[in-house]
């Protein structure tokens, strides 16, 4: 029951900015430098480049080939496959569904910081518990959620290429020119300490680029890879419908292939990029005590740091926390977007009215998400060990549990029930060239699935 009147990107250009768009998010610029601080930095990154080569690159191109064959959104595109395993598309949507309220309640913190910013204030954003005061009063990080939720929804409601493209191919050019602006200054950077211990920029790289090996054991090689997979799976937006219901706004003529090449670069530049703003700057100023601040590296972190560059610092501030906003703007728009899309293909209905469905029930749980850190307050331990409140366990359920099963039953779908050339074929339409084929089958058919099954066992407490 194709319908004619589907919406698409105008061409390649829009799909790329809209997809790489999607990709660039939080993931990128707040998860991807902790992590690697966290993991011993050029470890890490190695880790993480050879996954997106391999098994980034596989899942990317099923997703984008699923959608734009079925030209459906998740929800109903794996029942139009194989009618037999609809539940992935019921699950694949389940996931967009449970991240939506929580990425806009961070969003909301981000749009906070960069108000800060704005208006000069950089310095109280800098004093220790500014974060923790923050997140738990009350009306606050309400009001920012909503404004942020808003602007989200309002691209939405404009349409795929009116709103989700007209605004990735804004946003996107001015975000990598000031993350490469951010990223060259980072480096330029010294501080002496009250020791007398001078730090610079470069040595700073050094901590983030260079591998080290040394005393690592093996299970603690098992949990830098295991955590370099869980990012990729964040960071190019897979399996959780996005990439299905982007692929099918695309068009027939679009080469898929460089398209997806260029998507992943995109989007592994970005993180590579980001790393480079953020840990030399708290090497330098922190040493490598700050580089254990974990996920409020740049809430906590990044304040004492741009508080540290003195006059300067209040710019750098701002520009950081407008470069965070783009992305996740673009980001939770697509998250949005495969939610909407899905109801629309499903029910027949129509753009706005299953937009306000939407929005309907994200503003009721984002309440609630925000409410976890004071009204709502309590401590709850996690299968894998970690203590959190309702947004940990929101992103736990998503991240952790469902998006592995996601692309484990995508990839046993693909690669033994409808088969590898199903997908070969999309690609490869209008004679372009799939390269990496053999690579690509043998992810899809064994290792893929392989990784995805230790990464769920991992993640629910059993390894
Ligand atoms: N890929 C985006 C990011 O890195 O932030 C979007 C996204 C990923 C949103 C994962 C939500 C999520 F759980």
């Amino acid at each position: 029951m194709e319908k004619k009147s589907r919406s698409s990107f105008s061409g390649q250009l829009g799909f790329i900015m809209a997809a790489a768009g999607s990709a660039v998010g939080l993931g990128n610029i707040w998860r991807f430098p902790y992590l690697a601080a966290k993991d011993g930095g050029g470890v890490f990154i190695v880790c993480y480049l050879v996954l997106a080569l391999t098994f980034g690159f596989a899942l990317l191109t099923t997703e984008i080939a699923i959608g734009r064959k079925t030209r459906q959104s998740p929800l109903t595109a794996y029942k139009k496959l194989d009618k037999h395993w609809g539940i992935i598309g019921v699950l694949a949507c389940l996931v967009p569904t449970i991240i939506l309220p929580y990425y806009c309640s961070i969003g909301g913190w981000v749009f906070k910081y960069l108000s800060i910013y704005v208006t000069g204030q950089g310095a109280a954003a800098a004093q220790d518990g500014f974060f923790t005061d923050y997140i738990t009063s009350t009306s606050q990080p309400l009001i920012w959620m909503l404004i942020y939720f808003a602007i989200t929804a309002f691209i939405i409601i404009c349409g795929v290429e009116k709103g989700i493209e007209k605004y990735s191919k804004i946003l996107m050019p001015i975000l990598v020119v000031l993350v490469i602006g951010i990223s060259l200054f980072s480096l330029t950077l010294n501080y002496t300490d009250t020791e007398g211990v001078t730090r610079t920029g470069l040595q700073g790289l050094k901590v983030y680029l260079v591998p080290d090996f040394t005393g690592m054991t093996v299970k603690q090689f098992f949990i830098i890879v295991m955590d370099a997979m869980g990012q990729l799976f964040f960071s190019i937006s897979v399996a959780m419908g996005i990439m299905v219901a982007y692929g099918s706004y695309a068009r027939k003529e679009t080469n898929l292939m460089t398209s997806i090449n260029q998507i992943e670069i995109f989007d592994t530049a970005i993180a590579l990029l980001a790393g480079l703003m953020i840990i030399p700057a708290v090497f330098v100023f922190m040493g490598m005590d700050g580089m254990s601040a974990g996920p409020g590296l740049i809430f906590v972190s990044l304040p004492k740091v741009f508080a540290a560059m003195g006059g300067f610092g209040g710019i750098v501030g701002l520009v950081f926390f407008l470069i965070v906003s783009f992305a996740a703007v673009t980001s939770s728009v697509s998250v949005m977007e495969a939610i909407v899309s899905s109801l629309m293909d499903a029910f027949h209905l129509s753009r706005k009215k299953s937009s306000v469905i939407v929005a309907a029930y994200t503003l009721v749980l984002g309440v609630i998400v925000c409410l976890g850190y004071n009204a709502l307050y309590f401590e709850f331990t996690l299968p894998n060990g970690t203590v959190g409140q309702i947004l940990d366990i929101m992103d736990y359920i998503s991240n952790n549990c469902l998006m592995p099963l996601v692309a484990f039953l995508t990839c046993i779908l693909v690669g033994w029930v409808i088969k590898p050339e199903t997908i070969i074929e999309e690609v490869t339409q209008g004679k372009y060239k799939f390269q990496r084929k053999g690579l690509y089958i043998v992810m899809i058919k064994f290792v893929a699935p392989a990784l995805l099954l230790v990464l769920l066992l991992q993640s629910v407490g059993l390894f």
